[in-house]
């Protein structure tokens, strides 16, 4: 039957006809700078390795970025231009704000790449490679990042503001953040697991420490225990918030590894932030399912996480004529 000759001609002539109708939607694939950049992955992880070197939080940063990029406008690398006439730029989004790290890691990855391979590799390519190199370099798994990403000329600060979760706005409607974008309950669970490295601030949990939602007391599923070490690495209205504890606090390489610890820690009721906790503390049986199996397999966390990255990588990607390659990651090509 599918072998037909008639058969086969109409699959041609759907291919041809969605074609002339859909002109840039061209795939991302893992090639694409095999021949005009063949060494930008060896480049990137390089400079990753050096930088975590000197600063052991910075993997976590870096694919802290990436997600920061994608869910606001696709991963178009909108993240990292800075203000200008033209420009309301991202990292004043309240999401970013005194909080997104890494932008000078990406300036040397991009200096780096534009000496060996001039006006080739996209930053919106450069935030994939380095989640991955990151990622890998400290433990986690390792994957074939796909390539082909444009970047923007025009930053969408409101949509940053509106598009990324906030730790405190509730399971449903972070579910519904990610199936905006395309992201299912699975994704949102492996994904959350990067919360297996890098640090909050003080600020970002407070709330469950000292006046959870307005009754004057702790979040009840936090565990007391960790609650007290957290009371101390954030006094009430000390440092203005701006206290870091790191997302994992079992003691593995001072929470710079990547495992599956995040997922154990959320059983024992110790998920740092709110969005965290409710993973496995609000009555899902299919969410927490899918936290036990990770906390039980991390083969099966880590192939997951590799999956939805991919497919968190693949949100609204600028390709082929679309947007530009930009040669400073902070501004727009002029002209
Ligand atoms: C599910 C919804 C999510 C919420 C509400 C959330 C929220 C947060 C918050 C509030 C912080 C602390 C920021 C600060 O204090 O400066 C943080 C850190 C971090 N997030 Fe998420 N996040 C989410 C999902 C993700 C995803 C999908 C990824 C990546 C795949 C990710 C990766 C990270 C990393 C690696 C850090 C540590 C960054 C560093 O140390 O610089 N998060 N997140
Ligand atoms: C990768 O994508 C680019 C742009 O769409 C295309 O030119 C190239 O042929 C693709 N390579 C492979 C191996 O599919
Ligand atoms: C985004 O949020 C920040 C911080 O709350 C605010 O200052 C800014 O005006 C918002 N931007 C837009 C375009 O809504
Ligand atoms: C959840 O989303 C709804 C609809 O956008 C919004 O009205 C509500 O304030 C959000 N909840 C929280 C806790 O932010
Ligand atoms: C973590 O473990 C290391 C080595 O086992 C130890 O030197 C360090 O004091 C521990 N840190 C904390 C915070 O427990
Ligand atoms: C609270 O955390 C401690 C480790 O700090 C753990 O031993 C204990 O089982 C946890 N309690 C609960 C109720 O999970």
């Amino acid at each position: 039957m599918a072998s037909s000759p008639s058969h086969f001609f109409v699959l041609i002539a759907t291919i041809f006809i969605s074609s002339l109708f859909h002109p840039s939607t061209a795939q991302l694939n893992s090639s694409f700078y095999s021949c005009t950049c063949p060494n930008a992955y060896t480049i990137v992880r390089s400079i990753v390795h050096q930088a975590m070197a000197s600063d052991t939080r910075i993997g976590a940063s870096l694919v802290r970025l990436h997600f920061h990029d994608c869910f606001a406008n696709g991963c178009d690398a909108s993240i990292l231009l800075d203000d200008s006439p033209s420009i309301q730029s991202e990292k004043h989004a309240a999401p970013n704000f005194k909080s997104a790290r890494g932008f000078e890691v990406v300036d040397r990855i991009k200096a780096a790449l534009e000496c060996s391979c001039r006006g080739v590799v996209s930053c919106a390519d450069i935030l994939a490679l380095a989640s991955e190199a990151s990622v890998s370099l400290s433990g986690g798994p390792s994957w074939t990042v796909l390539l082909g990403r444009r970047d923007s000329t025009t930053a969408n600060q409101a949509g940053a503001n509106t598009s990324i979760p906030s730790p405190s706005e509730g399971l449903a409607n972070i579910s519904n953040k990610f199936s905006a974008v395309g992201l299912e309950i699975t994704d949102l669970v492996a994904l959350s697991g990067a919360h297996t490295f890098g640090k909050a601030q003080c600020r970002t949990f407070s709330e469950r420490l000292y006046n959870f939602k307005g009754t004057g007391g702790p979040d009840p599923t936090l565990n007391a225990t960790y609650l007290a070490v957290l009371q101390q690495i954030c006094p009430e209205d000390g440092n203005g918030g701006f206290g870091l504890a790191n997302l994992d606090p079992t003691n593995t390489s001072d929470g710079h590894d990547f495992d599956n610890n995040y997922f154990s820690n959320l059983q024992s009721l110790q998920g740092l932030l709110q969005s965290d906790q409710e993973l496995f503390s609000t009555p899902n049986a299919k969410i927490i399912a899918i936290v036990n199996s990770f906390s039980g397999d991390q083969s099966a966390f880590f192939q997951s996480f590799a999956q939805s990255m991919v497919k968190m990588g693949n949100i609204s990607p600028l390709t082929g004529k679309d947007g530009e390659i930009r040669l400073n990651c902070r501004k727009v090509n002029a002209g």
